[in-house]
């Protein structure tokens, strides 16, 4: 489903991703973890086709950098940092709805769930942190997208709100995929059934969860 070749990227100096291939099938749950800095969310900015990259990066066969509307109708990204968007919540959500041809409804009800409560008429860059990623996680699910990435989905989010996140993350369609960035790997270990761990834009680990006992101890 994802098919990563050969993806480099560099920020003058600092080589973010650095020759990372890698392929992930249907039905797959992956971990990216790695140290601050190891290159996790420009790979998922990568797969998100929001940054120019050496290498190919695939989704359904599809390349990103060539064909990004059609490559990535099927992705849907929860950032690390939320754009500081000025609209109301409620422009933003009718607009995310005409994009995905989803009711909102569907994102207040995920939202609900979160533990957000109504901020319909508050600009959306007034959210605190917490409340925009709650925002954000559930405008993803309710996309009800085949591809998922999620970069450090729950790092502002309450111990209950972020098992709410969990259990709706686990309760997608058995041949969705996760890829979930976690400089904690023990946050979303019972979520995942793949380890890929980074390490200066290197992959340097890559096993599945009962093998990959090595990597909690480094990520
Ligand atoms: N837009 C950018 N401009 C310059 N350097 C960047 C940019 N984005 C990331 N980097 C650098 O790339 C490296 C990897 O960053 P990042 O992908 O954010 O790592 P991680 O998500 O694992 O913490 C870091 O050294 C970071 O400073
Ligand atoms: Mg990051």
């Amino acid at each position: 489903m994802i098919r990563l070749s050969q993806v480099c990227k560099r920020f003058g100096a600092v080589t973010a991703v650095d020759g990372v291939s890698l392929t992930i099938d249907p039905g797959e749950r992956v971990a990216l973890v790695g140290t601050n800095g190891s290159g996790k969310t420009t790979l998922l900015r990568a797969m998100a086709g929001l940054v120019r990259t050496e290498g190919t990066v695939l989704i359904n066969g599809i390349d990103v950098a060539k064909e990004p509307e059609k490559a990535l109708r099927c992705v849907a990204y929860v950032p690390q940092l939320a754009p500081p968007i000025d609209a109301p919540v409620g422009e933003v959500l009718r607009t995310w709805s005409a994009l995905r041809g989803r009711p909102v409804k569907v994102v207040l009800d995920y939202a609900a769930r979160l533990g957000l409560a109504s901020v319909d008429g508050v600009r959306f860059r007034d959210l605190s942190g917490g409340m925009k990623q709650k925002l954000m996680a559930a405008m993803a699910l309710a996309s009800e997208a085949e591809v998922l990435l999620c970069d450090e989905p729950t790092a502002n989010l309450d111990t209950v709100s972020r098992r709410a996140f969990f259990e709706a993350v686990d309760e997608r369609r058995s041949t969705g995929v996760l890829i979930l960035c976690s400089h904690r790997a023990d946050d979303a270990w019972h979520l995942v059934n793949r380890v890929v761990q980074l390490s200066e834009g290197k992959v340097v680990g890559d096993a599945p969860v009962v093998e990959a006992t090595a990597c909690r101890s480094v990520a």
